[in-house]
């Protein structure tokens, strides 16, 4: 299947079918150049993969530059050492580099490309569920600061974007679940019925059923592709819908220190519950409706109460972690919150001492299961 992202002298296609990643040459012999492609990857994607990819590609030179795994890699060190081996590579900016990996490894390749030479092409090839719904697509792109996450970065699409879902048969279940969010989400911005497939076939997606898995990348891919046409800079309360349960989600992630304690994915759903129950508690949506958002993902194993997550914070310092979201605007945040199950909007005039008041709630309700 081809899911096109529709975006004039930008546009790009998205390649997505089992079997993909060992038969490749369709998708990225017409980014070979002198029968050499230099393919960015992680130690542990490279040790799975990169024979698999190279075997598609008969008489291609392959260049790997391997990086360590984990979002520390996605820093100015490695963001130096990937653009200068480009160059010593000769990358030139009518050539593509492949980007083989998580979401760390396509953000940080997206950027090094955006910057080349004052920009070259790439190619996203994502091996995470989080990556193939979400990252790979729409040409966000950046490294972690000293300050934040993702704060330092460029708007720079790939040439195109090569999924295959039988790669996630060696990801971890709790990497696979937490990607899950990402596909929940399309569900809850726009699209209940979307919504109620994932009710039905979560479980499926989750226990590893290509066909499920395959079903639910297009159904991201193909939301993703129209939301990134419609508004590719975030400016027209677009693009801005897919932070649902990000701002929420983004507060435990930072009091967790951005660590394996809630990967961004959990920290998502998380937020999602949150903003769904704060959306009922202001009486924008029915308690019902969230207490179906709050039943599916606790039956997709996320932890959605956050008082029993045990992590050290209080309800100010989340809040405090909020007024550092580089979505801060003459003092106020966006939340994205709920009108019914499956149509989600942005809400400028939240203020943030009713959300502090909801989360000490929250974090004090240890009565939860
Ligand atoms: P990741 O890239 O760190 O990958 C998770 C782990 O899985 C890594 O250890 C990796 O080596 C391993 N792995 C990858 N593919 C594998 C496979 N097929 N089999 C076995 N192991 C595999 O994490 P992620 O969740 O993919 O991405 C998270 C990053 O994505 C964060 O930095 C986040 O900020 C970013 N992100 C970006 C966007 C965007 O629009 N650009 C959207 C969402 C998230
Ligand atoms: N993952 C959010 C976005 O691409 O806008």
């Amino acid at each position: 299947m081809i899911v096109q992202v529709a975006l004039g002298a930008r546009a790009y296609p998205i390649h997505i079918q089992a079997g993909l990643l060992g038969n490749a040459a369709p998708v990225l012999g017409p980014f070979v150049r002198g029968n050499r492609l230099v393919v960015v990857t992680d130690s542990q994607v490279a040790a799975l993969y990169l024979d698999r990819l190279s075997a598609g590609l008969s008489g291609v030179l392959i260049e790997p530059i391997i990086l360590p795994p984990g979002e520390a890699t996605k820093d100015w060190v490695h963001l130096q050492l990937v653009v200068e081996r480009l160059l010593t590579l000769g990358v030139e900016r009518s050539d593509a580099v492949v980007a083989l990996g998580g979401g760390v490894i396509g953000d940080l390749t997206g950027f090094a490309c955006s910057i080349l030479r004052r920009g070259c092409r790439f190619v996203q090839v994502p091996t995470t569920l989080l990556a193939q719904v979400d990252s790979s697509v729409g040409g966000k792109t950046a490294i972690n600061a000293a300050a934040g996450k993702n704060l330092v970065g460029a708007f720079h699409q790939p040439a195109a974007v090569l999924i295959d879902p039988q790669v996630l048969a060696t990801l971890p279940a709790r990497e696979l679940r937490a990607g899950y969010a990402e596909v929940v989400k399309y569900g809850l911005i726009n699209d209940a019925d979307f919504f109620a497939w994932c009710e039905a076939n979560g479980a499926a997606v989750l226990a590893g059923d290509t066909a499920a898995q395959t079903y639910a990348i297009a159904h991201g891919c193909k939301a993703k592709a129209a939301v990134v046409a419609a508004d590719e800079r975030e400016t027209d309360d677009i693009r801005a819908l897919l932070n649902l349960g990000h701002t929420f989600g983004h507060a435990f992630e930072a009091a967790a220190g951005f660590s394996d304690r809630l990967l961004h994915g959990e920290a998502v759903a998380l937020g999602m519950a949150l903003a769904h129950r704060f959306s009922a508690h202001r009486g924008l949506c029915s308690a019902e409706d969230a207490a179906r958002v709050d039943a599916h993902l606790a039956a997709s194993g996320f932890e959605i109460h956050p008082a029993v997550l045990g992590l050290a914070t209080n309800a100010a310092d989340l809040i405090h972690h909020m007024r550092q979201d580089k979505k801060m605007s003459g003092g106020t945040l966006p939340f994205i919150l709920s009108r019914r199950l499956g149509e989600s909007f942005v809400a400028r005039d939240v203020p943030l001492g009713a959300v502090e008041a909801f989360l000490a709630d929250e974090l004090a309700d240890v009565k939860r299961p």
